[in-house]
Parts: C-alpha cells; sequence; structure tokens
C-alpha cells in the first residue's frame, strides 16, 4: 500500500497528542462515561425542530438551502445583534460579528488571523484541548497562566506581561471553564480587561458554555466590559445542539473582518440551514422555553455527582464547584497517574478524560476531567463508586486506604 506520511505538513506534528480523538471516540458498551463535553439530547427541541425545518423546506428554500454571504445571513445576523444586546448588554455594530460553524471554527480563524509561526500565544492552564491543539496545528509558542478556585490568575499575567511577554491574544473561557467548570469572578474580569488595554494585548474570550448557569444569573462578559480589545468567540453547540455547528465572532471590526477574510478560504459560509433554524428557533422564544430545562437537568446532575463524590472519594481528592455547564476537575493526590490509571477504570466500567493533555508541557498527571451531562443521576453515583475503588487501588496508593 502506497504511503503518504512523507507528504504530510510539518503542523500534522504540532498539534499535540491524540486526546481530542480518544474523547471523540466513546467508551465500550458497559462503560459509564464521564468523558466527551456533549449537551444531553434530552435537550435537543426536536418537536419545534420538525416543525421549523419543514417550514424552511416549504417556504425559504431559495435562502436556507443556498449559498450564504460569508459573514451570515442579513436576518441572521440582525437576530444575532439583538440576541447580544438582550443577553449581554451591548450591541454590536454590524461590522463587529461575524457568523461561524461553530466556536471551533471561530478558533481556527483567530488562528489564521493573528499567528505566523512562532508568535506567542496565552492560555489558562488547563484549557480546552480543542483549543491547545489548534494554536499547536498554528505552530504558536503557547504559554500558560496559572489558574485557582477563581480561574486565570490575572496577577501572574501581570507579572508576565511586565517582565515583556507579548502575546498576539489571551485565551481565556471565563464561564464554567472547560476543563475545569470554574468561573472567572467580576472584580477579576474588570482586573483582566485593565491589564490587556494597558498592555494593548487583545483578549479572545470563549463562551461556549455561557448561557447554561445552574442558577440563571451570568456575569459581564469581557466582550460586554471591553469591545475594543475583546473578541468574543460563540457558540450554540451547548445551549442548541452540536449539529448545527453554529456560532459567532463579535469583536473589533478590524479583526472581524479579516476572520470573515480569513473565512473566505475556509468554508466561505456557515451552513444556511442551521442560520436560518437557529434564527426561527431564537426569533420564537426557544431559548427562553427550553434552556430553564437544560440548566435544572445540569444542576441536578451535578448535584448527584457531587453529592456521590463526597460519599465515595478517599481523603486527598478534590474537585471543583461548577456554578454552571456540566464540567468538574478532580485532583488527586501527587502519586496518581490519571493517563496510566485509564485501562484500569476502562476494565472498572467508568471512563473519565485524563487531565494532562488539557496542559501545555508535562503538567496535571493527577488531575482528570468529569462530564456530567449525559449519564443519570444513579448512573453518576455508580460510575463515581466505581472511580472511586480505582483511584483507591491505583498504583503509588496501594495499601493506604
Ligand atoms: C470551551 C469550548 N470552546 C469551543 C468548543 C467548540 O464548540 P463548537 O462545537 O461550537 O465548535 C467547545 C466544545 O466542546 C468548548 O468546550
Amino acid at each position: 500500500m502506497a504511503d503518504f506520511t512523507h507528504a504530510f505538513a510539518r503542523r500534522t506534528r504540532m498539534r499535540g497528542g491524540d486526546g481530542l480523538t480518544s474523547i471523540l471516540a466513546g467508551s465500550p458498551p458497559g462503560v459509564l462515561s464521564m468523558t466527551g463535553g456533549f449537551p444531553n439530547p434530552a435537550t435537543f427541541p426536536t418537536d419545534e425542530l420538525d416543525e421549523i425545518a419543514a417550514r424552511l423546506l416549504r417556504d425559504d428554500a431559495a435562502v436556507a438551502l443556498q449559498y450564504t454571504p460569508c459573514e451570515g445571513i442579513a436576518s441572521v445576523r440582525e437576530y444575532l445583534v439583538d440576541r447580544q444586546e438582550q443577553l449581554q448588554g451591548r450591541r454590536p455594530e454590524p461590522a463587529e460579528l461575524v457568523v461561524t460553524s461553530g466556536g471551533m471554527e471561530c478558533i481556527a480563524l483567530m488562528c489564521q488571523t493573528l499567528i505566523d509561526p512562532g508568535d506567542t500565544v496565552v492560555v489558562e492552564a488547563p484549557s480546552y484541548l480543542g483549543a491547545l491543539m489548534a494554536f499547536g496545528g498554528a505552530e504558536a509558542d503557547t504559554v500558560a497562566i496559572a489558574t485557582d478556585d477563581e480561574g486565570l490568575r490575572v496577577d501572574a499575567l501581570a507579572e508576565r506581561l511586565a517582565d515583556g511577554l507579548r502575546p498576539k491574544f489571551v485565551y481565556t473561557i471565563p464561564e464554567y471553564q472547560n476543563p475545569t467548570g470554574r468561573t472567572l469572578p467580576l472584580e477579576r474580569r474588570h482586573e483582566l480587561v485593565e491589564l490587556c488595554r494597558r498592555h494593548r494585548a487583545l483578549i479572545f474570550e470563549d463562551v461556549a458554555y455561557r448561557e447554561l448557569p445552574f442558577d440563571g444569573a451570568s456575569l459581564p462578559s469581557l466582550w460586554s466590559l471591553a469591545p475594543d480589545i475583546v473578541v468574543q468567540a460563540g457558540t450554540f453547540s451547548k445551549s442548541f445542539f452540536p449539529g448545527v455547528r453554529l456560532g459567532w465572532a463579535t469583536g473589533p471590526a478590524e479583526v472581524i473582518a479579516e476572520l470573515a477574510a480569513a473565512k473566505q478560504i475556509t468554508d466561505q459560509c456557515a451552513g444556511g440551514l442551521g442560520q436560518r433554524l437557529v434564527e426561527e428557533y431564537g426569533r420564537a422564544g426557544g431559548f427562553e422555553r427550553h434552556l430553564p430545562a437544560a440548566r435544572a437537568l445540569y444542576a441536578s446532575h451535578w448535584a448527584a455527582l457531587s453529592a456521590a463524590l463526597g460519599r465515595h472519594m478517599p481523603e486527598g481528592v478534590g474537585w471543583t464547584e461548577p456554578a454552571g455547564g456540566f464540567l468538574t476537575w478532580v485532583t488527586l493526590p501527587e502519586e496518581v497517574d490519571t493517563l496510566a490509571m485509564r485501562s484500569a477504570a476502562t476494565a472498572a466500567g467508568v471512563a473519565y478524560v485524563p487531565g494532562a493533555p488539557f496542559h501545555v508541557g508535562a503538567n496535571g498527571h493527577n488531575t482528570l476531567r468529569l462530564s456530567f451531562s449525559h449519564l443519570t443521576e444513579v448512573e453518576l453515583e455508580t460510575a463515581v463508586e466505581r472511580l472511586a475503588a480505582v483511584v483507591r487501588a491505583a498504583p503509588g496508593r496501594r495499601g493506604r486506604g
């Protein structure tokens, strides 16, 4: 068989491990999986989608099934501008918003627009695997800044900037972060914005989970605080459904224009059908009707997982307390290696994502990410019971109870 590996571009070797691929691959039958950050299918509004899709095909095929302008269908853009104002208290100018094929495409467009090989990008330690792989693939020099229970340590970033670090942008996920589930408090948001303004650093804010607070309340987005220095990537993957592959980027007009230009040489436009589905669903009040139930579902799953962790995990194990989204981050004793522990966990019938791939460099060996979106409350209890038994038996912990 012909071997084409010699022809692969250099960037194919820069993306980093197989982390995301193995998460997306799923788990063997019988294994209770807490891996993928996928929304629960029970939150998909299938009846309404059925009705809207039929109507679009019947009455709007010339738009919904056609290529669309690169920056998005005009009525969809108008809807998204209104929605930003309604949800985030600030109205972008039309030139400050572009429709994207999801959040991940926005990350890819930012790479195309801003990163030359060797350029510095700042990320949180740990951060979203897809973004780390994209930055690696763009041959960025990715610099990780420490986080604590309140997210990005702005003081640590301030030190690095004072020492001369000049990032092309600072990538942050302020709400229910992937992978830690943590949220950046208001005071730090103001500090981050002021710091970056002083250093003329662009902030790249990823709001993938923002619309899933357990209690319905949100802090101001970074973009709403500083639209002059923040590009926001939004997605309908968690609040609507990932199959729609739809999101937005909003930020300074000159950056948005370049993102739209970059989109001309990727997919040229987000799918028209998905754009019109979001618009019709949104204008009919679908998000307001359905999101409360999704938030309540994830809140009750978290309550069950949190209680199970408290009941079953041995001493020396800690976890974050998300206020929304569907991820928590577990820290095991120093001597446990969660990558090595994965096969024992699979054999015991439970799956998680090891923490190391979410880090730049060799960190986080004793951490792991749990998603509580899919399993039922009863399954979460069983999954944690199994995981706790695996942790107790992990090499380095034997005999320690
Ligand atoms: C923080 C974060 N950003 C972006 C994405 C990608 O979103 P999309 O499905 O819209 O490409 C995800 C998906 O898991 C995510 O967790």
